[in-house]
């Protein structure tokens, strides 16, 4: 029985020694070997991520550099849903994920997550004087416009509607788009992070205003291949330096036109 258990824990041991190895650092050697780190986003997220003229600006792309400088490589952005950045990591097509991504205990499953490095909250957009409430979000009929596979999609549909099934939350590509349908009348709010709701409503201040309740704490990490410390601790060492510099904040309000 003794020689069983010895056995069986050697056998595990070997087992996470191997994950350890195999997944150590993968991503530094690929980053090395490139010349260039690739960072997975999805760019209508302003301020962490959004399109400037032809190129991707932000936040997240300004940390996502400082990472790159650190490593002496080049920076690339890729573009893509917010539902495949996560599956873009794990398949080692990105180096990293960085998009106002919230720490949440499911994708954590699925990844390793950096240090935090922004506190967010989910907002609610209505439009203008058409007297929704945070309470009436829940009413049947009351159609809820989210960015599919975030937080808020997830806030509306098991907090608000209750439901997994429910058809009252309608799931967009990103929450410009959604706030274009709550404009022509298709939903009759959207929940989506502070400060793209905030720049949202900024940008379309006659029409848009923002309800004053906070839905939800949350918190953003960037997401590394799991098992990866190697390049996990590298990415907390340059997140480690920006904060200790400022640097977060300066970013904050450079892409925030404040
Ligand atoms: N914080 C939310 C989440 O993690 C929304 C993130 C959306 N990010 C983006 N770049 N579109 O689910």
């Amino acid at each position: 029985m003794k020689k069983i258990l010895a056995a069986l824990l050697a056998g595990a041991m070997l087992a996470s020694l191997a994950g350890c190895g195999s997944g150590g650092s993968d991503t530094l050697a690929q980053i090395k070997k490139d010349g260039k780190l690739v960072m997975a986003t999805n760019a209508a997220f302003p301020p962490f991520e959004y399109i400037a003229g032809n190129e991707p600006a932000g936040v997240d792309v300004d940390i996502a550099a400082e990472i790159a400088k650190d490593l002496g490589v080049t920076l690339e952005v890729s573009d893509m849903d917010f539902n495949a950045i996560i599956p873009a990591v794990q398949a080692g097509k990105a180096s990293l994920g960085a998009a106002g991504m919230t720490v949440t205990d499911e994708r954590k499953q699925q990844i390793d997550f950096s240090d935090e490095y922004v506190k967010s909250a989910q907002y609610v957009i209505i439009m203008k004087g058409s007297g929704i409430t945070a309470d009436s979000l829940g009413e049947a009929g009351v159609i809820i416009g989210v960015q599919e596979g975030t937080t808020g999609d997830f806030y509306a549909t098991d907090d608000i509607k209750g439901d997994p099934n429910t058809e009252e939350v309608a799931r967009y590509k990103n929450a410009i788009v959604a706030s274009q349908d709550l404009m022509n009348g298709k939903c009759s709010a959207v929940i989506i992070d502070e400060m793209p709701a905030k720049s949202i409503v900024a940008a379309n201040p006659d029409k848009l205003e923002l309800l004053p309740d906070v839905l939800t704490e949350e918190s953003y990490a960037i997401a590394v291949k799991k098992g990866d410390t190697a390049f996990l601790e590298q990415v907390n060492k340059t997140i480690a330096r920006l904060k200790s510099e400022g640097k977060i904040d300066e970013f904050l309000i450079q892409h925030t036109g404040e």
